[in-house]
């Protein structure tokens, strides 16, 4: 049961297949693709495979104002048929909306949608623009234009949220966990992380790796290759038994494809997501990766102590890095993808460091956001081994094909 949703249906980020354990077509290693399931009765399960924007997640909070269309990408009514209360917003955020609303009320789409009839109304969804109107102007008026309000802030995944609070049950209130130890400069913090890594003279003279392993949507499991290459170009390949599914970056634009997809431009988000993945596969280029860099509050992972830094850029999210305080390894990373609603938040954890050819590199890591889930497990990594550009390189850009969403 397709419901629907590819490109050629003007839903460009979202594609939904039945729950079978081949049934992955869009899988990601690039970190910001994620799976997730739509809670329905009627159908069955059904495996939703969402491409997430990239995180917006600025100091100063934009609230519901639309970001505008600064990149030129398409704004939602030119995109979608129905569009009354994200107008103006780009058309990129929608899906993530989509999602936020899903997770925020613990439903799956058809809570509000029909099957195939996304534009069509029916009360719900009407009452769920009621919903947003609301929270626009309880923003604006009550908090003063920034996003206090979410659907979540009342719904906490139920969709009657609930008037009393809840009694015999001690919600356990732990403590600010953060230690209170000094802040760690930006570059003492890299300067670890690289000798954790094998030191700046080995890692610099890394250009590319190929990676093999196992890419797991809870009890799905298929092969996946991974290829990076200096400065930042990186591609995933997963293979299911519905065929090849690629997300890949070519050092200025990332795609995706497959065996039985018609390759597309990301989106500006989806890109500078992408672009951050690639670059961090090189990490002497970390820094690069941002405008600056800045130390930002311990905090604990785990009940180990790690060091922070915010990673700011100009117009784009800030994203968070952590690092172990111990081994001084890079264990996580989050980021947030904007949608005109609320943030939705992007996790992700590297463990299982392993060193080759010199270099440690995580063997394993884990992308994490409401909703959505899946681990990879390398076993097999290679450095320095010759990779050509044209496996980077986007089919619909080298045959000139000017489909292009955003940029
Ligand atoms: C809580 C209700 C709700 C849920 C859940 C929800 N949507 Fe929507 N959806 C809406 C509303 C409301 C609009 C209209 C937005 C507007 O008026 O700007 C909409 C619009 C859309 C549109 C644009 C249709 C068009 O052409 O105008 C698509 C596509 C869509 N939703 C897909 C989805 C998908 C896929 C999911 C699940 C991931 C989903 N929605 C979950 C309420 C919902
Ligand atoms: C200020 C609190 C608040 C916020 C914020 C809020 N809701 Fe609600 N919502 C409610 C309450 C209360 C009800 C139940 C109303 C009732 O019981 O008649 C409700 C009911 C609903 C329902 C109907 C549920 C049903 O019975 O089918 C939908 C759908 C819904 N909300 C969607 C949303 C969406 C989407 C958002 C975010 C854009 C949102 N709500 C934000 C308080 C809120």
């Amino acid at each position: 049961m397709l419901i629907g949703c590819e490109p050629s249906q003007k839903v460009p980020v979202l594609s939904v297949f039945p729950s079978t354990a081949s049934s992955l077509d869009l899988l990601d290693c690039a970190f910001y693709l994620g799976k997730l399931k739509m809670q329905t009765s009627k159908f069955g399960p059904i495996l939703v495979l969402f491409l997430l924007g990239s995180a917006l997640f600025s100091q100063t909070d934009s609230g519901t104002k639309p970001p505008g269309d600064s990149s030129g990408e398409k704004m939602a009514e030119d995109v979608y048929k129905d569009i009354k209360v994200f107008k103006g917003f780009p058309a990129g955020q929608i899906m993530p909306a989509m999602q936020f609303m899903n997770d925020a009320l613990g439903v799956g789409c058809n809570h509000c949608h029909l099957k195939d009839t996304y534009e069509a109304n029916n009360a719900n969804k009407e009452l769920a623009r009621t919903m947003i109107r609301m929270q626009f102007d309880l923003n604006k008026t009550v908090f003063g234009g920034g996003r206090a309000i979410t659907c979540y802030s009342c719904h906490r995944n139920e969709i009657e949220p609930p008037t009393l609070p809840p009694v015999g049950e001690i919600k356990q209130r732990t403590p600010e966990e953060a230690p209170a130890t000094a802040v760690l400069p930006v570059d003492a913090v890299l300067q670890k992380y690289l000798e954790a890594i094998g030191g700046a003279a080995v890692v610099s003279r890394i250009s590319s790796r190929v990676e093999k392993g196992t890419i797991s949507f809870g009890e799905t499991h298929s092969p996946i290759d991974v290829y990076c290459k200096a400065p930042n170009k990186r591609m995933s390949d997963v293979h299911s038994a519905e065929g090849d599914s690629i997300t890949a970056y070519d050092g200025r634009a990332g795609w995706l494809g497959g065996s039985k997809r018609a390759a597309q431009l990301m989106s500006p988000e989806e890109n500078y997501a992408a672009g951050l993945d690639a670059q961090f596969a090189f990490p002497t280029n970390i820094k690069q990766a941002f405008l600056r860099l800045r130390p930002w509050r311990a905090e604990k992972i785990a009940g180990r102590d790690v060091n922070v830094l915010l990673g700011i850029t100009t117009g784009r999210p800030d994203t968070k890095l952590y690092f172990d305080k111990e081994t001084g390894l890079l264990t996580r990373m989050i980021r947030y993808a904007e949608t005109p609603l609320g943030r939705i938040i992007t996790q992700i954890d590297y463990s299982d460091y392993r060193e080759q050819g010199g270099m440690k590199v995580p063997f394993r890591w884990s992308l994490a956001r409401p909703g959505a889930e899946f681990t990879v497990q390398i076993d097999q990594v290679q450095q320095n081994v010759p990779i050509d550009d044209a496996k980077f390189a986007a089919p619909m850009t080298t045959a000139g094909n000017p489909e292009q969403r955003g940029h």
